[in-house]
């Protein structure tokens, strides 16, 4: 989500004449030349483990040094961070400029306005609503793939997590909303869409969205000046846009009724975007166990459009730990559902989230987290070690395990994941599959890199001109979690496309 934000912010301020540098903290020797020739400087932050919020402070404070030598230079701060903090920051660091809430972001251009003329601390942070801007001026990183938000906030009270906090409650984008900026997408190009949201099994249809934020979160047709700006970005003159947008199933869409479009859940929301013509593959994260249900595995079953990874957190394979952390399922409950779903989906690939060192994690806890991952063979998972945030109500327990042992039981953990990763992705070796080109190696101009249909890295020698569409490729060897291929091969194709 936090990609899909920045996406919006950067296009939010192109629009506004910004150049848009990439981050210039990481350009090495460059850096400070970089941050004193800037403007403005923003940072969008995750506040779901320690670490990530330690760098950030660690950047402010590189920042204000920077300030020293550029008073212009306005330090700007979004993302979850914000929500935790709020205006508490600007009193720890008084060299911040701005805060812009998850729910505010369409706000960035006119809080650095109200900053340049003020020269004050500003920020904007609604509390309640929706944190999804559907915009035409978002800056993609991607032609061909796009995030699509459908949802945003929690419901579930996973004792460890911050989301809930930071992002708030469930909200779900009106159906229609998803399937009108879906259709925008794919006229503009997009062959694959990441549905995101903090759980987006639990989309609920965005019934309740209504009045006035219905009209705040409303998708904007390109008008005429946005026309020939596209027009003008892609070399092309504004009659090629003008009919390519004609043929677009957007204005197809307008066209019948949009009334008729409405998904009461994520499975008939996957199904529904199914049906348009030119959206070739559909991905989706993140999803809570309790509400992957056997319907959902049935919409994956039977449409092949639907990417061939499901990412399932599990945090831990113990019982008591799932309990302490209020996950609301037993390992037996999960392990139940990807039996259910390998049967319906046999070449799924599943990959979770795993927590190691959560309060009172015994040793016993902890070799049943490694059992889990012995038996279920995931094709990749995230592991993490424990970080107690404040606010959450694992806050309450104690931090119990001493870091060495979060560190080793991490450590662990990696090695059999790495182990099993290895042998399920040298599982591929020798297959011919389907796969998308996404965009030419920047390692190796005559490569590209691709995807197949679970979402596996593949790269292999092609021409260029192949970026944006599928075809196959012979699986030949493998290095780390990159598959090496070369163009056609045999009859064998397990395409998903
Ligand atoms: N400490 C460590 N990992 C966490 N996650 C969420 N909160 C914490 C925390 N406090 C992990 C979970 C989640 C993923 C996005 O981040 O595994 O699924
Ligand atoms: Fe956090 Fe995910 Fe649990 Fe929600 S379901 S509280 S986002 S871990």
């Amino acid at each position: 989500m936090n990609e899909y934000d920045t996406e919006v912010a950067e296009g939010l301020l192109a629009h506004q004449g910004y150049e848009i540098v990439p981050d210039a903290l990481e350009t090495g020797p460059c850096a400070r030349e970089v941050v004193l020739n800037a403007d403005v400087f923003v940072m969008n932050t995750c506040a779901v483990r320690e670490h990530a919020e330690e760098r950030v402070y660690g950047r402010l404070g590189m920042l204000g040094k920077y300030k020293k030598a550029n008073p212009d230079l306005i330090i700007g701060l979004m993302g979850c961070m914000v929500e935790e903090h709020q205006e508490k920051l600007f009193q720890r660091f008084p060299q911040l400029d701005f805060m812009v809430g998850t729910r505010n972001i369409k706000e960035l251009p006119a809080l650095i306005d109200r900053v340049t003329k003020t020269r004050q601390q500003v920020a904007s942070i609604k509390r309640d609503g929706l944190s999804i801007e559907y915009t035409d001026l978002i800056k993609r990183a991607s032609r061909y793939q796009a995030w699509l938000p459908i949802m945003t906030g929690c419901n579930k009270v996973c004792t460890f997590c911050i989301v809930p906090i930071t992002r708030g409650a469930e909200v779900s984008m009106p159906a229609r909303e998803v399937y009108r900026e879906a259709g925008r997408l794919v006229s503009e190009g997009v062959k694959w869409i990441t549905l995101l949201g903090q759980n987006v099994n639990s989309y609920s249809g965005g019934d309740k969205i209504t009045g006035d934020k219905m009209q705040d979160t409303r998708y904007k047709i390109l008008d005429a000046k946005h026309k020939t700006q596209a027009a003008h970005d892609k070399g092309q003159n504004a009659n090629q846009i003008q009919s390519s947008l004609l043929e677009s199933s957007i204005l197809n869409l307008e066209s019948t009724s949009l009334s008729k479009v409405s998904a009461d859940n994520f499975p008939q929301l996957l199904e529904m975007l199914c049906q348009i013509e030119g959206l070739d593959r559909i991905s989706f994260t993140t999803s809570h166990p309790q509400d992957a249900t056997e319907e959902l595995f049935q919409v994956i079953a039977r449409n092949p459009k639907i990417s061939r990874r499901f990412h399932l957190p599990l945090q831990s394979g113990s019982d008591a730990v799932l309990k302490r952390m209020k996950r609301l399922h037993t390992y037996a409950d999960y392990k139940q559902k990807i039996d259910r779903l390998r049967a319906l989906v046999p070449d799924i690939a599943v990959t979770t989230d795993i927590i190691a060192g959560f309060s009172g994690e015994t040793e016993a806890d902890h070799e049943s987290t490694l059992r889990a991952l012995e038996e279920i063979r995931y094709d990749s998972a995230y592991i993490f070690k424990y970080s107690l945030r404040a606010q959450t109500p694992a806050a309450r327990l104690a931090d119990d395990v001493p870091l060495e042992k979060k560190e080793r039981r991490n450590a662990q953990l990696l090695e059999i994941q790495r182990k099993i990763s290895r042998e399920k992705y040298g599982e591929w070796v020798g297959r011919t599959v389907e796969v998308f080109a996404e965009a030419v190696n920047s390692r190796d101009k005559k490569q590209l890199v691709g995807w197949t249909a679970d979402d596996k890295k593949v790269v292999f020698e092609g021409d260029p001109s192949l970026v944006g569409s599928f075809m196959k490729v012979q699986l030949l060897d493998l290095n780390r979690e990159t598959l090496i291929g070369k163009l056609g091969g045999g009859d064998d194709a397990t395409g998903y496309c």
